[in-house]
């Protein structure tokens, strides 16, 4: 079973809301914001604020996805304004150990995200709610899937199981309708979805219908 998460920076930026409702019509929970600063991606996207004032007009959950230099800068702010998941990056800047341990302490989850190629370091992973696994070098949306995630996937997987650990598993970036449909059967929990989602969420929604939860 998989749950499905809209990624907005997909949408068109001078009409955002409309992208909220679609995502709450089609029934979803939870709504991934995507912020860029230019340095850590070549891109910038969107602010503090867009949390703020989306926490003021949806009852989606808000899933912060941190593609910083220095997340520790932002956290609490973001916490304030309204998110109820924050992701940072292994690759960012400063001790992020202590950065996700200040996101739970503020009684906000907290995720790793890695880019590709990236292997997670196990002290990190026995910290977070879940880990966010970049299917594509973050900045943009509408990238093709780097198909060595799946390894990367499935190691998660496997080491969570042997472990007896609960973190769950997110992927990000390059996600279709069709290979959704693959990570929800080798036990992925959340997918984020930008591009294929929006493109046609109908479409989208219906070809995941038995594997949503
Ligand atoms: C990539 C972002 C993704 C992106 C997803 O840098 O982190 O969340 O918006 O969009 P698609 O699904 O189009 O790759
Ligand atoms: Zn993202």
């Amino acid at each position: 079973m998989i749950t499905v998460v809209p990624s907005i920076m997909s949408y068109d930026h001078c009409n955002l809301l409309q992208g909220v409702h679609i995502a709450e019509n089609y029934n979803v929970k939870r709504l991934h914001v995507d912020i860029m600063d230019g340095v850590f991606v070549k891109n910038i996207s969107f602010g503090p604020q867009l949390v703020h004032d989306l926490h003021q007009h949806t009852s989606l959950k808000l899933d912060v996805h941190l593609m910083l230099q220095h997340p520790e800068y932002f956290v609490e702010q973001f916490i304030e304004y309204g998110a109820d998941s924050i992701a940072i990056h292994q690759e960012s800047s400063g001790n992020i150990a202590k950065i996700l341990s200040n996101i739970k302490a503020h009684h906000c989850a907290c995720a790793l995200a890695i880019n590709p190629g990236t292997v997670p370091m196990t002290n990190l992973i026995s910290l977070v709610d879940y880990i966010l696994v970049m299917g594509v070098h973050p900045g943009f949306s509408g990238q093709k899937f780097i198909p060595d995630t799946m390894n990367t996937i499935k190691k998660l997987i496997e080491y969570r199981q042997k472990n007896e650990l609960n973190y769950q598993i997110a992927v990000d970036g390059g996600v279709t309708d069709e290979l959704a449909i693959q990570l929800a059967e080798i036990g992925v929990d959340t997918i984020v979805s930008g591009n294929s989602f929006f493109r046609s969420p109908q479409k989208f929604m219906q070809s995941l219908q038995q594997f949503l939860k």
